[in-house]
């Protein structure tokens, strides 16, 4: 069972073109996709579960597109609070939420407020989130700490750049999903998916629930994960 898992939900606007809908009606569709990953994760026990919703690059999609996400977004946490009391989850924002609406960054930190408690798993949603924008953070945070003599050039390590990432203490990705066919990354957690399995399927996001994402899993289950090791290695030392 992967502890964190994480996904780049894509394929909304390809998902209501091929119906006739607007892009928008494919988001609104994607949302009911999110409930329900959301919640078999928790129900088989995934501790994290990081979820793609808004990259840096998506910022210069139209402005009518970019709007209607945002309002999705604060939908999202008029809806999803008291569900996520219920099934003790607790929400979590990465990302650069400088460039968030003031309304939209508001009612993520409350919902993050509001369930900074609940410990069953941790929803961490990445708005406005870019993988070197996130290595840049991190890079100008230590270059402080070496400036104001409070850490050396040498005592930079891996953890130390890990623990400077918004993702600060959280375990790295086992897996990581993408849906809707694309073969890339598209500048998600660069750092933290060096080790993950990379599962990528055809199903569009709002066609993605429970036992798509269940399929992923079992998938996952049947991984052999060496880390540079020799095939086997793992099996003698245990
Ligand atoms: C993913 O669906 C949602 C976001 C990136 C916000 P897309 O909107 O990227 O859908 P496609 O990839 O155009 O089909
Ligand atoms: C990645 O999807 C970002 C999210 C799912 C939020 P995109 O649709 O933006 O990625 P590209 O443009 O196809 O690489
Ligand atoms: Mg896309």
């Amino acid at each position: 069972m992967p502890r964190h898992v994480a996904v780049i939900m894509d394929g909304n606007g390809r998902w209501a073109g091929a119906r006739g809908l607007s892009r928008l009606q494919g988001h609104r569709k994607g949302k009911d996709s999110v409930r329900e990953v959301v919640e078999t994760a928790r129900e088989i026990g995934v501790e994290v579960l990081t979820l793609f919703a808004f990259s840096t690059e998506n910022w210069s999609r139209p402005p009518s597109e970019v709007k209607a996400l945002m309002k999705l977004l604060r939908r999202y946490c008029r809806t999803e609070l008291s569900r996520m009391m219920r099934y003790g989850i607790r929400l979590k924002v990465v990302g650069n939420l400088r460039r968030l609406p003031p309304e939209v960054l508001s009612d993520l930190r409350s919902v993050e407020a509001e369930t900074r408690d609940n410990d069953r798993m941790t929803v961490v949603l990445a708005v406005s989130y870019g993988g070197r924008q996130d290595i840049v953070g991190a890079a100008r945070q230590l270059a402080r700490q070496v400036r104001d003599g409070e850490l050396k050039p040498e005592q930079i390590n891996e953890s130390r750049l890990a623990g400077s990432l918004m993702t600060a203490g959280l375990p790295d990705p086992d897996l990581l999903i993408r849906t809707s066919g694309e073969l890339r990354i598209s500048n998600f957690l660069l750092w933290q998916c060096a080790y993950s399995e990379l599962y990528f399927t055809d199903v569009a996001w709002p066609d993605f629930r429970r036992d798509q994402f269940l399929e992923a899993i079992n998938w996952y289950a049947q991984r052999d994960r060496r880390f540079g090791r020799a095939t086997g290695e793992l099996a003698v030392e245990a």
